[in-house]
């Protein structure tokens, strides 16, 4: 089964915190989710693989450690998820970053594809898909789907805010992949969203409400 970590971090919650609040404007908003994610990439990649290579410093050789494993990428489901791109790629400037264009049909609340670009070499990288709001599921779902037919073998998912909905649809349809969640709020209303959650996570970001 796919391991699922909440962030116990004191920054991650503070700041989670701020960008719940009704009274967080859209630039607060994008700065906080931005940090966000970069501290749970930090999170996140906790368990890359290491090196030991030899190295010179201005006074001797010595040994040090550089990052081995598999190459990196980030996929944000759009668009909320590309206010998460700018704070994984402080933590991992190498990753490159694909795309992957979901939206949810407002009255079926299915994930309708229309978009995916990805890095040729996708299915050699470790694959970190992102958007802020695990709300039904539906849409990482279908996104880690997607990625899986195109070849993507290693992939992880992170997420500001799940609903236990979503998780428990992620983690029974995708065992293989490992979710990073900043809260785990109480459940989803008639209309998908999260409670207590933060409203829509695209609007807040981008300013279109
Ligand atoms: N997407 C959002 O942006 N917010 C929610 O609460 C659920 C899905």
């Amino acid at each position: 089964m796919a391991k699922v970590m909440v962030m116990e971090h004191p920054l991650i919650q503070h700041k989670i915190g701020i960008i719940r609040r009704t009274g967080t404007s859209s630039k607060e908003f994008r700065e906080l989710v931005g940090e966000v994610a970069m501290f749970m990439a930090y999170e996140a990649t906790r368990d890359l693989k290491l090196r030991e290579i030899e190295i010179e410093t201005p006074l001797a050789k010595t040994k040090a450690m550089q990052l081995a494993g598999k190459k990196l990428a980030v996929v944000p489901i759009l668009r909320a998820g590309l206010g998460m791109v700018e704070g994984m790629l402080a933590m991992i400037p190498a990753a490159k970053v694909g795309h992957i264009g979901l939206y949810r049909d407002p009255d079926t609340l299915e994930p309708v594809e229309y978009y995916c670009k990805l890095p040729a070499d996708s299915s050699e990288r470790e694959v970190f898909v992102v958007d802020p709001m695990l709300a039904t599921g539906g849409s990482a779902v279908a996104a880690i789907a997607m990625l899986k037919e195109k070849g993507v073998k290693n992939i992880r998912f992170l997420c500001l805010i799940a609903a236990p909905e979503g998780l428990k649809k992620l983690q029974e349809t995708h065992p293989d992949v490992d979710i990073y969640v900043g809260a785990l709020d109480d459940h989803l209303n008639e209309h998908g969203y999260i409670v207590p959650g933060l409203g829509d996570a695209g609007d807040r970001i981008f300013g279109t409400k």
